[in-house]
């Protein structure tokens, strides 16, 4: 690469917000994103990049990090097999998508992106499957490169076992210049003992990439145009190579086995508990806890061994979450008890209730202020207001309950006629009985009784009594003569 003059200096970039004060000088930078790959070695229906570590697709954990170096309108994912399916589930982030219709390397798909790249003076290349990159990474390899004037940058590491990975040959030791990067399969027996592996990240200089990555070849193991070779061809071109090696190795991982897949998860999950426990919340055995990257808790909740907290789960402080309960998108309330074995999915739990063991909260529950839910309950679009209680084997599903509610042991909402949902609404400070069917729609008023064993079928008004069920009737003696006749 020519050395231009009137680069910016690399740290006035690192930022990332570039684009809303760009300075003519300074080079407009894109980021490609390799994900067109089958990923064959995870015998799969679902590609590659779609298998999730972390709770997240492996391409979104690398947009995630591209997005803070670039805007998202500078993001190109080369997307090839499946490649509906991925754009489907990835659109939501606003980058663009290039397709590689026939995946014939990694070098092929920066050979497919040329026409989206032209307008850029350097690109970034990631690898879609190794989601453990972070932006400050990124941001050091983008601001060496600029300082080198390189064509290629690669990003390498030491590894304490590099098999599987492409091994950097540097001009000499001390240098930072590359001679070539070879591929496992390709390597002698001497050049497997480098410890230095190619990471799959790397800047280029646009124009010297394209000019010379028609010089590419498939004579290789796989047949395929490998992008690693540009090294190669880029230093007989007289371009400059260089290498800068990252003390952070793990970062680099690549995820091609279910084996890489369950290894970069269980670094995902601990640095997430690691951090949480930073913020000052309690994590008993972390290592036994599932918990996804976008989870906030507050400071001084606990979070007991074996629980799952997923998706967008909100936990506010002074909570205790214990064992074996799976929470999943839910909003919970500062001093909420968790009890064991309790699943949550799309549910609200207000400051200071009191969940479980063994309660299943479905999509659409709002637990109030100081509200019980116990065990075997299962709730579904409900409200349960404020210091209201359901404390066992109990369905409530379509029901609006006030607040100081007692709905008895084994009350069910009819909810469901075959065909349609049906409200049940039942007003502050009614007393439900146990073992009640309540048969929507219908309403029981403020303050009423609805004795045990009822099945209500029609409205009940405020302050009343109903009861719906047979009649005890008493037979004195009925037992004693049904023993004797026995004996006789
Ligand atoms: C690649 C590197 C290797 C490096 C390793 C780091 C090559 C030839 N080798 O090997 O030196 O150590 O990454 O993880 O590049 N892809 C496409 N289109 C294709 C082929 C692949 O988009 O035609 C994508 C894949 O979806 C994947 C990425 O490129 O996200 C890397 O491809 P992969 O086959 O995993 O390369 P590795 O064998 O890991
Ligand atoms: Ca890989």
């Amino acid at each position: 690469m020519k050395k231009s003059k009137g680069n910016p200096s690399p740290a006035a970039s690192s930022k990332g917000r570039a684009s809303s004060r760009v300075a003519y000088s300074e080079p407009r930078i894109a980021v490609a994103i390799m994900a067109a790959g089958k990923g064959t070695r995870l015998k799969s229906q679902l590609p590659k990049v779609l298998h999730e570590v972390g709770g997240k697709p492996l391409l979104e954990h690398v947009i995630r990090a591209a997005v803070r170096i670039v805007p998202a309108k500078d993001v190109y994912a080369i997307i090839g097999h499946e490649a509906e399916r991925v754009r489907a589930a990835l659109e939501h982030t606003g980058i663009h998508f290039v397709l590689q219709a026939e995946q014939r390397g990694t070098g092929h798909a920066l050979m497919v992106a040329r026409d989206a790249l032209a307008a850029y003076d350097h690109v970034i290349v990631l690898s879609g499957d190794a989601p453990l990159i972070t932006p400050e990474t990124i941001g050091h390899l983008r601001n060496f490169h600029l300082e080198e004037q390189a064509a290629m940058t690669l990003l390498s590491a030491d590894l304490e076992d590099p098999t599987g990975y492409g091994r950097v040959l540097r001009k000499g030791a001390r240098s930072a210049e590359v001679q070539a990067v070879v591929e496992e399969k390709a390597a002698s027996a001497t050049q497997k003992k480098i410890r230095e592996m190619n990471s799959g990240f790397y800047v280029f200089a646009v124009k010297e990439l394209y000019a010379n990555i028609g010089k590419l070849s498939t004579a290789n193991a796989h047949g395929e145009y490998y992008l690693t070779d540009m090294a190669e061809v880029l230093r007989k071109a007289r371009e400059r190579v260089v290498a800068w090696k990252t003390a952070n190795a793990s970062e680099v991982l690549g995820g091609n086995t279910r084996e890489e897949l369950a290894g970069i998860d269980e670094q995902m999950r601990l640095a997430k508990c690691r951090q949480l426990m930073a913020d000052g919340v309690t994590v008993f055995y972390p290592a036994t806890c599932v918990i996804d990257g976008d989870v906030e808790i507050a400071p001084d909740t606990v979070i007991e061994p074996y629980v799952q907290l997923l998706g967008t789960t909100r936990i506010g402080t002074a909570c205790r979450v214990r064992s074996y309960s799976v929470i999943r998108n839910s909003e919970i309330g500062d001093g909420v008890n968790i009890l064991p074995g309790c699943m949550l999915d799309e549910a609200l739990v207000s400051a200071g209730a009191i969940v479980g063991p063994y309660s299943r909260l479905r999509p659409g529950t709002e637990i109030g202020e100081g509200a019980h839910v116990g065990n075997f309950v299962e709730t579904k679009k409900v409200k349960l207001g404020k210091g209201s209680k359901a404390n066992h084997l109990t369905y409530l599903g379509d029901a609006e309950i006030g607040a100081g509610v007692n709905i008895g042991a084994g009350t069910i909402t009819c909810n469901y006629d075959g065909v349609h949902k049906h409200k049940t609404i039942i007003d502050d400070g009614v007393f439900v009985g146990s073992d009640s069917t309540l048969v929507a729609p219908v309403r029981v008023g403020k303050g009423a009784y609805v004795g045990a064993a009822s099945c209500i079928t029609a409205d009940v008004p405020a302050d009343a009594l109903a009861i719906g069920r047979a009649r005890q009737i008493v037979k004195e003696g009925w037992a004693r003569e049904k023993r004797a006749k026995r004996t006789r």
